[in-house]
């Protein structure tokens, strides 16, 4: 693998989750980004960096060939939309459920359902696809406290265990996708660097069985 390659992660749970996968295909940061200020982290191997940037921005980078390879959520590709982007593995990984979420109990009769959320394609999507027409707000996070304090009839977020739903006298009501993170490849990349990434790619994918 003598081709320059760099990986794009964002911090906290793709980060942790991601690593061992490259650990298994030889691949070590040498730093850690929850106590480095560095955005660009070496690796064991001289021609392989990592870039931190967040969840959000790694389909951008990714697409706009600023980084070879990305690490990133459905969700987030979803909402990308997936323009110059390969997506050929599943990694498995930080695992959950995009879901609309009420009030415990709760029952909207309203015409038009008002729905806040960051994920705003799918949601749309979702509605569409039943016929409903609906209001969507979008927020960048805490959406569990929309329905609370009256700003939507309803959320559409990532659930897990649940525990956050509960915490604020929320309940899970319709599921709209299984959600894992995804191993996503620059088009022209795939193509320039085919060898080196074929061959990360072929060691993840053992990795993830
Ligand atoms: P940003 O930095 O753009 O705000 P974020 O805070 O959503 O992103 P994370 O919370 O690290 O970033 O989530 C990254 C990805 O992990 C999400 O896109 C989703 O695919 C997945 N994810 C989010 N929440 C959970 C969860 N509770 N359990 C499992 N996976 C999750
Ligand atoms: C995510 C998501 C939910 C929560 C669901 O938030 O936005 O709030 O996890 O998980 P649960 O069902 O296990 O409670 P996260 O913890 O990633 O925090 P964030 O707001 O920084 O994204």
């Amino acid at each position: 693998m003598n081709q320059t390659l760099t990986i794009a992660l964002s911090k906290g749970r793709i980060f942790k989750e991601t690593m061992p996968l490259l650990n298994a295909a030889g691949i070590e940061a040498v730093d850690d980004p929850e106590t480095s200020r560095k955005l660009i982290l070496d690796t064991n191997r001289d021609n392989v960096k990592l870039v931190i940037i967040r969840a959000t921005d790694v389909p951008t980078y990714v697409q706009y060939g600023a980084a070879d390879i990305g690490v990133a959520g459905k969700d987030v590709l979803i909402e990308h939309g997936g323009e110059g982007i390969y997506e050929p593995l599943d990694l498995k990984i930080a695992r959950c459920r995009l879901m609309v979420a009420g009030r415990k109990g709760q029952q909207s009769n309203a015409a038009r359902l008002r729905i806040a959320t960051k994920f705003v394609n799918s949601t749309r999507n979702y509605y569409a696809m039943q016929g409903k027409q609906v209001e969507i707000i979008k927020l960048y996070g805490s959406m569990e406290l929309a329905p609370i304090v009256g700003l939507a009839d309803y959320i559409v977020d990532l659930v897990d265990t649940g525990n956050t739903l509960k915490a604020n006298g929320l309940e899970p009501l319709e599921h709209i996708a299984d959600i894992s993170s995804r191993l996503i490849v620059n088009k022209a990349s795939m193509k320039m660097k085919h060898e080196a990434i074929q061959a990360l790619i072929d060691k993840i994918a053992t990795a993830v069985r």
